[in-house]
């Protein structure tokens, strides 16, 4: 009942009103005062990503995560993920590297996931590596799969914690201490929607203070389906 009240109309309204004034405020505002429409504003956009999780959660818990697959280049989704997320860096001094193949990586996905995939990725990567960190994000094909790869070389997991950090509201740092952060869906609702495309995701890292690395895999289009190729049109035999 609680996740259906988060991921509901009622919540989500007011909170809009909530950012469009606060973004107004602060052009506006001078000195202080536009201090403090920021920290509305931050926060307000904060709020709208717990109630973005929760509703991402929710779906997926009820089954009813639906995906728009079309065919498309995992390079893409990758080069875009790192420019949206590249300011997001700048404030921590932290770098953002990116390697990409020559050839087409094309996959049959929904790019609105895909993007939900690496931008949760992503921001664990930068949240959870300190101040001037790096961040290398890659892709290439392996054994008729697309392999993408965010690897940081912040603060680490644990052996004990590797596979548990996959687990709905599961946390490493205790939630009392944590300045900022998420509710601890993010890798969960990443792990769902990676599995509803076939695909698998883990975490690798050399331990605490040695960085971490995730993967996850998509398996690549037929060989010939290309991202321009156009929508399969109906069959002449359907409905006989
Ligand atoms: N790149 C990373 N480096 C170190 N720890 C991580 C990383 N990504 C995730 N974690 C750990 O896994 C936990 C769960 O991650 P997530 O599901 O995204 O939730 P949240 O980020 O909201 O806490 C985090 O709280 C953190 O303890
Ligand atoms: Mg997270």
């Amino acid at each position: 009942m609680k996740s259906d009240f988060i991921a509901s109309h009622e919540l989500r309204t007011p909170l809009g009103v909530i950012l469009g004034y606060a973004t107004f405020l602060r052009e506006e505002a001078k000195g202080e005062a536009s201090e403090y429409a920021k920290a509305v504003l931050d926060s307000a956009v904060h709020m709208r990503r717990l109630i973005e999780d929760m509703t991402n959660l929710r779906f997926m818990e009820v089954g009813q995560m639906s995906l728009q697959r079309e065919p498309m280049d995992v390079r893409d989704s990758l080069a875009d993920a790192r420019k949206e997320f590249v300011p997001l860096a700048d404030a921590k001094a932290q770098k953002i590297t990116i390697a990409l193949p020559n050839q087409p990586l094309i996959v049959i996905a929904d790019r609105g996931k895909i993007a939900l995939i690496l931008s949760n990725l992503i921001t664990n990567a930068i949240r959870y590596t300190q101040d001037g960190g790096l961040i290398e994000l890659s892709c290439f094909s392996k054994g008729g799969e697309a392999w993408v790869q965010v690897k940081d070389n912040g603060r680490g997991i644990s052996q004990r914690d590797i596979e548990n950090v996959f687990q709905g509201f599961f946390q490493v740092e205790d939630h009392m201490v944590r300045k900022t952060g998420g509710l601890g869906i993010g890798l969960s609702i990443v792990r769902g929607t990676v599995k509803l495309h076939g695909g698998r995701v883990w975490a690798e890292s050399d331990g605490e203070g040695k960085g971490t690395t995730f993967t996850f895999t998509l398996p690549l289009a037929r060989p010939g389906t290309s991202s321009l190729a156009p929508k399969p049109k109906t069959g002449p035999f359907i409905g006989q």
